[in-house]
């Protein structure tokens, strides 16, 4: 791997509509992570957020709440930037489309859709839902009522322009052809493809003229670019493209990863690629369609009383194990649930006893036995040794593969059975014998092995959560940056006059399920 190598991640731009509930916050955990793990794996990294401003659900939120749209959307702008804040996301650029970095390339891609004969005039008129903001023919409505959100749909009718799709359609098919792993997993490609690609593209309706909180069109002031044009280009944008400084864009597009809820797929698996391609640019890579975090009554909806934000499991839990339940529970691209049992199993048994005991149980031993000093590196192995490192080896392979491929829940997965097999390690060599009987070479050894695989799980947990880590680190004594690196989980270095802590504090104390259900579900019905 080249030491300057790029890597372009994106989330979708999010609608300023109302607070962010877990599964807003998951998408953007999720790219946090990846950009974390390319970053320590050399990469120079490029990580997009921001807000989706413009469209008329904006326009009636804003109002219902006796605000302007910019108004609004400048609130939501600061407690989005809050949120993210509070949950150390790390990105690079926060796009909003309301800027008029954003604003003014919009036109211009759009005048030059027009000039090319991309774009032309017509009359609209079909179903439309008014929350998703999308026309449907009748085919892919749904008993009648809107696919995307179940919600009523009305007949309108309006002067429109239109994208022509169709002129796209066969090299839309030639590139799925080509690329068929270009949106993963293969089964959402398979539905997008099946179901809305092969049975031919419509035109693409891509003003309005019912509403007015959007980019005009330069040419035709009394049509407002219809939101999806206008969100879908955020991610070339905010890197300056067609700006007078194309620098950042020459050096990052086209996006490595794009990361989406599923919910999404067909805007950025159709219109996305064929924007990109009437623009002659090259296409994202890879697009990630993840799966939703439900509740067990269904989608997460203040109505139903069962929405749960992340500033409540961050205060009552901490960031780490709020981000580790999130990334664990959605496994590659399906949905997850979200129940008050589910999060308090997990913390307990996944984060206490599973890692947090390892640790404890490491120091404890260390110290009783040698001073607190970590023993050296063992001259020769045993067989259980080396059963163990090849173990090990192998699971930082799998590890690094799966992250590889942005499957962060497999990768969590790989990660714990390092800590499993340590816990069982323990049992198998029974250091309390060993000490009992005097066997100070192997006691060493066992120890070593202990301190090691959790020097390497300290650092594979690094980009999912990062106030653990340095936690770890500073129980095990650890401040050499050297043996914090990517690299250095590949190897086994010395230790030499390194002292864990004398005593060292829970890294997770253990939750009351009782108490914390009931904690819980009052959250969920305020
Ligand atoms: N504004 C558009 C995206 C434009 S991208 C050019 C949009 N915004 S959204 O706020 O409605 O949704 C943003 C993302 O949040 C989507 O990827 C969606 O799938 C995700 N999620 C919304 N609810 C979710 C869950 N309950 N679980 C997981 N992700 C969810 O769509």
């Amino acid at each position: 791997m080249s030491e300057n190598k790029k890597y372009y991640i994106t989330t979708p731009i999010y609608y300023p509509s109302g607070k962010f509930h877990i599964g807003t916050a998951y998408t953007t955990t999720f790219a946090n992570t990846i950009k974390k793990y390319r970053q320590m794996r050399g990469y120079d990294t490029y990580f997009l957020t921001g807000l989706d401003e413009h469209g008329q659900k904006i326009q009636d939120v804003a109002m219902s709440r006796g605000k302007t749209p910019q108004e609004h959307v400048d609130e939501m702008a600061v407690a989005a930037k809050e949120l993210w804040a509070k949950m150390k996301i790390d990105y690079d650029d926060f796009i909003r489309t309301t800027e008029p970095r954003h604003e003014k390339i919009v036109e211009q891609i759009f005048e030059t859709f027009m000039k090319n004969g991309d774009i032309y005039k017509g009359e609209y008129e079909g179903w439309y839902c008014v929350p998703c903001e999308t026309f449907f023919t009748p085919t892919q409505l749904v008993d009648g009522k809107c696919p995307d959100c179940g919600r009523e749909v009305k007949m309108m009718k309006e002067e429109a322009y239109f994208f022509n799709m169709k002129k796209y359609q066969d090299r839309l098919v030639k590139f799925y052809e080509e690329n068929p792993n270009f949106i993963e997993p293969a089964f959402r490609k398979n539905e997008l493809f099946n179901n809305f690609i092969k049975p031919g593209l419509e035109d693409l309706c891509v003003t309005r003229t019912t509403f007015d909180w959007g980019i005009k069109v330069k040419s035709d002031e009394k049509h407002v670019i219809y939101v999806w044009l206008d969100a879908l280009t955020n991610y070339i944008t905010a890197l300056g493209y067609m700006s007078e400084d194309e620098e950042r864009f020459n050096k990052y597009w086209p996006a490595d990863l794009q990361i989406v809820g599923k919910d999404i797929i067909r805007f950025h698996g159709i219109y996305w690629p064929i924007f990109l391609m009437a623009l002659d640019l090259p296409l994202p890579k890879k697009l990630f369609a993840h799966g939703w975090i439900m509740m067990k009554d269904g989608k997460m909806s203040k109505s139903k009383g069962n929405v749960i934000y992340p500033e409540t499991l961050i205060e009552r839990y901490g960031l780490d194990a709020t981000k580790y339940f999130l990334l664990k529970e959605l496994s590659i691209g399906q949905d997850g649930l979200f129940t008050p049992e589910g999060f308090v199993e997990r913390f307990n048994t996944d984060l206490c006893n599973d890692l947090g005991n390892l640790l404890n149980r490491t120091i404890g031993m260390i110290n009783k036995y040698f001073g607190g000093e970590i023993p050296e590196k063992p001259q020769n192995l045993t067989n259980l040794d080396i059963e163990l490192e090849n173990f090990v080896n192998e699971k930082i392979k799998c590890v690094e593969n799966e992250l590889d491929e942005a499957h962060v829940s497999n990768a969590l997965e790989e990660i714990w059975q390092i800590i499993s097999r340590s816990n069982k390690y323990i049992d198998e060599t029974m250091p309390w014998s060993l000490y009992k009987e005097e066997k100070t070479e192997e006691l060493k050894d066992v120890m070593y092995h202990l301190v090691e695989n959790l020097r390497k799980v300290a650092i594979m947990i690094n980009p999912y959560m990062e106030e653990t880590t340095p936690k770890m680190f500073n129980q095990l004594g650890i401040d050499n940056e050297n043996l914090m690196t990517w690299d250095s989980i590949k190897v086994y270095p010395e230790y030499k006059d390194i002292k864990v802590v004398e005593k060292g504090e829970p890294l997770f104390v253990r939750l009351d399920l009782q108490e914390e259900i009931e904690f819980l579900k009052n959250e969920m019905s305020k």
